[in-house]
């Protein structure tokens, strides 16, 4: 029977690798669509459309571009027109460029059947994301909005990143995009009906094991 996990959170939340393990242990698919705006954002980069003055070629690009993403719990390659972007769309600079064609929102409407089309195709999945509990699919059976304290989030965005890594840049990536990103959907809020989850003081293994218990048996 079908059965679809919907976790939004924001970034350096651990929605990511908390959803790729539920995923794993429950034997689900699992979409981040946080990659599919960042692929449109880096197929834009590519055609050399800037979203913030060209968004009616942002839309068509959002609306046409051939979007090919791995749907399996322990993968995420990602392809956009046919050119892999696995990479590339975890870059810094995808990262500072994404909340612009995010916050257009006959993009967002592009996206969302997409990303739609998808949890219907694949029946059982885990999507991950920022509006999936609110937008994309709040008919969920198992709807988490995952927070965290922001000095949490940006220590293990800039963990993951690795030694080299430019803090002001993290720092920049996290709280920049929080107020980026707050037009698209509200992290402190939950909607009604959405249960939080915060792992400011749990370890992955822990956030697992709360949005598995909220599994109806
Ligand atoms: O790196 P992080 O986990 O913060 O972000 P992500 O999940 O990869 O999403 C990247 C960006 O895509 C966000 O900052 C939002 O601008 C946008 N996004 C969105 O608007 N709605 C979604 N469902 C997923 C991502």
């Amino acid at each position: 029977s079908p059965l679809v996990i919907a976790i939004d959170g924001p970034s350096g939340s651990g929605k990511s690798s908390t959803s790729r393990g539920v995923a794993a242990r429950l034997d689900l698919a699992h979409l981040d669509t946080g990659s599919m705006y960042r692929a449109v954002a880096c197929r834009l980069a590519h055609l050399g459309i800037d979203p913030k003055t060209n968004p009616l070629d942002t839309i068509e690009v959002a609306r046409t571009c051939r979007l090919e993403i791995d749907t399996s719990a322990d993968h995420d390659l990602v392809l956009v027109d046919g050119e892999d972007v696995t990479e590339e769309i975890r870059l810094p600079e995808t990262s500072a460029k994404v909340s612009a064609v995010a916050t257009i929102q006959p993009v967002r409407d592009a996206l969302t059947a997409r990303m739609r089309q998808i949890a219907a195709e694949r029946g059982r999945i885990v999507m991950e994301g920022r509006d999936i509990t609110t937008v994309v699919c709040p008919d969920a059976q198992v709807r988490v909005l995952l927070v965290a304290d922001p000095a949490v989030r940006i220590a293990r965005r800039q963990a993951e990143l690795g030694e080299n890594v430019d803090m002001a840049q993290v720092i920049d990536s996290i709280v920049r995009r929080d107020r980026d990103d707050s037009t698209v959907s509200t992290f402190e809020e939950p909607a009604d009906g959405v249960a939080v989850v915060d792992s400011t003081h749990l370890n992955l293994a822990q956030v697992i094991d709360a949005v598995i218990d909220l599994v109806p048996q």
